[in-house]
Order: structure tokens, then sequence, then C-alpha cells
């Protein structure tokens, strides 16, 4: 389901600071050889929204749980200062070798490290300290819960969480949809909402867009 209308999501992207070249080209090869799964990629809106987040929290230290090819995440580095440090997590091998290709030409390799295994043991592993200044969540919709979870509680205060697709194609509205990733999806809406540790906005922008401040 379109949650936005199509022309409007066009007219969006025609009034934003457009995509440069290397980004399209990352679209354009996704595309091309993952034509399945090249859905899974942020759009450059949602991009340009991170790269401002990350540019507006003065990120140094960012976590990333959700790679694919390596839209988002370049997108966070590239808003990041000149030191910071993104740790980006997947299980895929295949989808993340696109990724390490676009960050090296993009010249944000040693900004970047990937860190292939489950996100879960991967945030886990992660010192306790809330020394992050920035977070994306856009991987397994079932495990989002756990996920938030653990990256708020290492946020800083003032640092921010991004949650992607929390509108699950609208299906998060139907009380009636029992599949595994709108339940976990709702329930972690339900939590983000009546969380006192963050302020939160959802935008209705692309499948939704969450953006929770740490108090
Ligand atoms: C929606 S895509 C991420 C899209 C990416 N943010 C972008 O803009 O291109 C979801 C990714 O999560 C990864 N993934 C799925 N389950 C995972 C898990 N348990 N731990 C880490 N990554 C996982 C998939 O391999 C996939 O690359």
């Amino acid at each position: 389901m379109d949650i936005i209308d199509p022309a409007v999501s066009d007219y969006v992207l025609e009034h934003s600071s457009p995509a440069d070249e290397l980004l399209r080209d990352l679209a354009q090869e996704t595309r091309e050889a993952l034509p399945d799964e090249s859905g899974m990629q942020v759009s450059h809106d949602e991009g340009g929204l991170l790269t401002m987040l990350a540019r507006l929290t003065g990120a140094q230290r960012a976590v990333e749980v959700g790679v694919f090819t390596g839209y988002s995440s370049i997108c966070i580095a590239r808003g990041m200062a000149a030191d910071g440090h993104l740790l980006a997590c997947d299980v895929s091998e295949e989808f993340t070798s696109i990724a390490r290709r676009y960050w090296k030409r993009a010249g944000l390799e040693d900004r970047i490290e990937l860190r292939i295994g489950p996100a879960l043991d991967t945030l886990r592993a992660l010192p306790a300290e809330p020394v992050l200044d920035l977070a994306f969540i856009d991987a397994d919709k079932t495990s989002y819960p756990l996920y938030y979870e653990e990256l708020v509680t290492r946020l800083r205060p003032g640092g921010v969480l991004v949650l992607d697709n929390v509108l699950q194609g609208g299906w998060v509205l139907d009380p009636a949809t029992q599949h595994a990733s709108v339940q976990a999806v709702r329930q972690t809406n339900d939590k983000v909402a009546s969380d006192d540790r963050v302020e939160a906005v959802m935008l209705p922008m692309r499948d939704g867009v969450t953006i929770a401040r740490k108090r």
C-alpha cells in the first residue's frame, strides 16, 4: 500500500536536495543486482533526513541496524564529524559487499565499521554507557522492540534514535492484523509513544519514520 500519494512523494523528492552521482549509481546498481530486494533501500528524502540528523546532533558515534547495500550508512556517515564512527550491523555478506565498494568510493571506509552477525548480539556486546549520538533501526521487524531497548539505553541525553517502516504499509492501524512483523512494530510504536526516556515524533514519510530524542 502507498501510504502517501505517489505524486506527493515525487514532489517531495523533487523539492529536497538531490542525490549525488554516487548515491544514484548505488541505487541503480542495487536495482539491477538485487531487483527483488531493492525496495528495502531508503529513499533519497529519508537519506537526506538521516544526513541532516547526523549533522544536527554533531554525531561522532552512531549505530546502524540494517545496512543492505549501504545507502543509509553513506547518508549517516556523510553527516558525521570527520573523526566519527558508524558501527554498521547486518547479517549478509552478499548485500554488504556492494556497500563496502560504495563506502570506499565515497571515501567513508575509515568512518564505517561493518559487523556481520545478528545485530542483537552485536548491540548486546556494546558497552552499556550512554554515549551514542545517533542510531538507525532498519532491519528485521520482529526484533524492533529488542533493538529499541538496547539502543535507547545507550543513547546520550540529546541523542537521536530513528526507526524506519513504522507504519508497515498501513497495517499497524489494523488491530486484526496478526502478522509477526506488524505486531512487533506496533508494540514498538506503542512503547516509544509512552516512553518517558524520549520525546518522539512519527513522520508519515514513505513507510513511516519515527525520530526519538533521548531526554
Ligand atoms: C531494509 S534492509 C536495510 C536497508 C538499508 N538501511 C538501506 O538504506 O539500504 C534490512 C537489512 O537488515 C538485514 N538483517 C536482517 N536480519 C538481520 C539481523 N538479525 N541482524 C542484522 N541485520 C539483519 C538484512 O540483511 C538487510 O540487509
